[in-house]
């Protein structure tokens, strides 16, 4: 019994010490040394049919902000060459925003996330807008996860080809990372 109740006190008294407050701790970074990867990939879109990698989930027709507004998801293959039959590398999934206003830009929110090799696990965050009339443009990255964390840099983009029904897009992006 009395050895009950010194547990409990023990475990009243001392749990939150251990595991309680609030935490923090800054040191400098001189020892972490950045790094630059740079990445190539091809992107593939379908637009329609059974296999789409875009769907509008969202759209209006205010005459506030112009014809179209419109929000469109993406899931989209990433491939090591330009042909759709190439081998896949990772996803792009996200988002697309066009604002009426301005329907040369879209205003993209994308994770291209890695599923081959060393990569498999990481992904690059692109926020970014996003010329996308322009045959060569460049994405702002902002952020990544796994061998990306804390990533900034750019991606610098050139559709290689462009139907109706589908679009190849090149991505060559350069990341500076821990
Ligand atoms: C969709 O993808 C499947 C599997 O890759 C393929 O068999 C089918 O032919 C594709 N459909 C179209 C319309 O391209
Ligand atoms: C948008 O609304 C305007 C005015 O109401 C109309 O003339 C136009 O056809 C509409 N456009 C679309 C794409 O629905
Ligand atoms: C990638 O990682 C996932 C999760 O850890 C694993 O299931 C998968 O087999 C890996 N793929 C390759 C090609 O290594
Ligand atoms: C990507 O890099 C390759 C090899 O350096 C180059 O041939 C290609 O033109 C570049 N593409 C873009 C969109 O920058
Ligand atoms: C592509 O779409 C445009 C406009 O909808 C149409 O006029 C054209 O015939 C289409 N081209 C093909 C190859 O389907």
């Amino acid at each position: 019994m009395e050895r009950t109740m010194i547990l409990c006190w023990f475990l009243l008294l001392c749990i939150p010490v251990a595991y309680g407050g609030y935490y923090s701790k800054t040191e400098s970074l001189v020892s972490h040394l950045r790094k630059v990867t740079d990445l190539r990939f091809f992107f593939h879109g379908i637009l329609g049919g059974e296999n789409t990698t875009a769907v509008t989930v969202a759209s209006a027709n205010s005459s506030l902000l112009g014809p179209s507004n419109s929000i469109v998801v993406d899931h989209a293959p990433l491939t090591v060459g330009p042909e759709p039959t190439s081998k896949t590398i990772g996803n792009a999934q996200g988002l697309e925003v066009f604002a009426g206003r301005d329907t040369t830009t879209v205003v993209v929110y994308l994770g291209f996330g890695f599923t081959e090799g060393e990569l498999n696990g990481s992904s690059i965050s692109v926020f970014s807008r996003n010329p996308a009339t322009e045959t060569e443009r460049e994405l702002a990255v902002i952020g990544g996860r796994g061998k990306f964390k804390l990533a900034e840099g750019y991606a610098l983009l050139k559709t290689i080809f462009i139907s109706n029904t589908s679009l190849v897009v090149e991505y060559n992006v350069t990341v500076i990372h821990y």
